[in-house]
């Protein structure tokens, strides 16, 4: 008898009922543990909504990886808009990753077309994109809270003189109201004096909200949550919840727990058993590394990944913890061959790798003076560079 491949796979049983909620774009309705910051945000900004325009709100919120900054920033965002909206009060809300738009004239671009969407990407100086924004919020009576996620990123890279221009966008303004408010997001904004100017460093350090991380019992409740949505009834071990926990509290990292889970149960489904057991949550932690983080890596252009590749290659060839410049770029013009691509010149490569320094990527050190010369050596903070081989093979796929 032939085999029907295709109906094979569509007949196949699932543990998932629906996988999308394991996906890293999802953001919950209840997010378990964060109650008291979610309060502490409502007690800061209801201002915004019980007299418009009288003042404006800036937030920093803080914390380790995973801890939900960037869902509760986003959920209360959602919950400012609707009570807003209840009472007549045009406000928006924008998320905006500093990671993807990483200067200031990508932001302000990324805020104009929030209002105009079609609006041309070159043409116009970062100090006009503002004006315009100002006159639009103006014009059209609205009111904006922009969320600058991983803003320690760009606040490293590019310093932190775009809070001090988006506050004195409205604040300065006599007797106008004041229409923009922000929520700072990232694992350590550097508040120091060297960067801001001294009356948004002050408010800033008012308003700093700290995210911790979460224990084993915290993220016990967030995948019980999730593993109810996304599974179907039964077929989760409880066992396997509590194998998970133990393995991700150690960071306090939700994501990797919801991905040590999704991880688990793909591997329910290639075996082919309608139960996820605590050894498929084993195996997903020896498939996987929480430092690597896929909306991290899908955002980097294809260059800086083949770059990466080559230097996990190199990595695992050499079987030290670090290489050399040198090496990498030997390694680098493989891969771009292998790829179809035009290996850039060395300039271009070294930016490169400080971009990648600066996004936590990779590690860089100047070698000592030893038999290898002075040179920049790199490595990867503890990820295995097999893991991040095929991780990136992945990717790049
Ligand atoms: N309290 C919670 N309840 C439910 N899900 C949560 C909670 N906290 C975090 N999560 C989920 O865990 C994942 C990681 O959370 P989030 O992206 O908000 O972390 P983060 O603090 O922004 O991390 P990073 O510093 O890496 O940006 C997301 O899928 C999020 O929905
Ligand atoms: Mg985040």
């Amino acid at each position: 008898m032939v085999r029907d491949y295709i109906e094979d796979e569509l007949g196949r049983r699932s543990v998932f009922k629906s996988e999308h909620f394991l996906s890293i774009d999802y953001v919950p309705e209840i997010l378990p543990h964060r109650d008291s910051e979610l309060r502490s945000l409502a007690q800061s900004f209801k201002v915004l909504i019980a007299s418009p325009g009288h003042t404006s709100q800036k937030f920093i919120i803080e914390g380790p990886v995973g801890t939900g900054k960037t869902a509760v920033a986003k959920r209360f965002a959602e919950q400012m808009v609707q009570a807003a909206n209840r009472r007549n009060i045009s406000l928006q809300k924008l998320h905006i990753n500093c990671r993807v738009n990483k200067s200031t004239y990508l932001v302000y671009l990324k805020i104009l077309r929030a209002f105009k969407p079609k609006f041309p990407r070159r043409g116009h100086s970062p100090e006009e994109l503002l004006q315009m924004i100002t006159e639009i919020l103006d014009r059209e009576d609205q009111y904006l809270l922009l969320i600058l996620d991983e803003l320690d990123y760009f606040i490293r890279q590019k310093g932190a003189d775009i809070l001090y221009d988006l506050t004195r966008l409205t604040d300065d303004r006599l007797n106008a109201p004041q229409r923009l408010s922000i929520i700072g997001v990232g694992r350590q904004i550097p508040l120091d004096e060297s960067l801001f100017d001294q009356s948004t460093l002050s408010t800033l350090q008012r308003n700093i909200l700290r995210f911790e991380k979460y224990d084993s019992k915290a993220l016990y409740d967030i995948l019980t949550e999730r593993k109810d949505k996304a599974f179907l009834d039964g077929t989760v071990m409880n066992e396997t919840l509590q194998v998970i926990c133990d393995i991700a509290s150690e960071r306090g990292d939700a994501r990797y727990a919801i991905e040590l889970l999704w991880r688990a149960g793909k591997q329910a489904d290639r075996n082919g058993v309608n139960t996820v057991i605590p050894d498929f949550a084993r195996q997903a932690k020896s498939d996987t590394h929480p430092e690597l983080r896929k909306e991290v890596f899908t955002a980097l252009p294809i260059q800086s990944k083949l770059l990466l590749l080559a230097a996990a290659r190199q990595l695992k060839e050499v079987r030290s913890a670090y290489i050399t410049m040198g090496e990498v770029e030997e390694m680098y013009r493989t891969v771009c061959e292998e790829y179809g691509q035009e290996p850039r010149a060395h300039t271009q490569v070294w930016e490169w790798i400080q971009d990648l320094n600066a996004h936590g990527v990779v590690d860089t050190k100047r070698s000592g003076t030893g038999q290898r010369g002075q040179t920049t050596l790199i490595g990867f903070s503890d990820v295995p560079a097999e893991l991040l081989e095929h991780f990136l093979l992945d990717l790049l796929d």
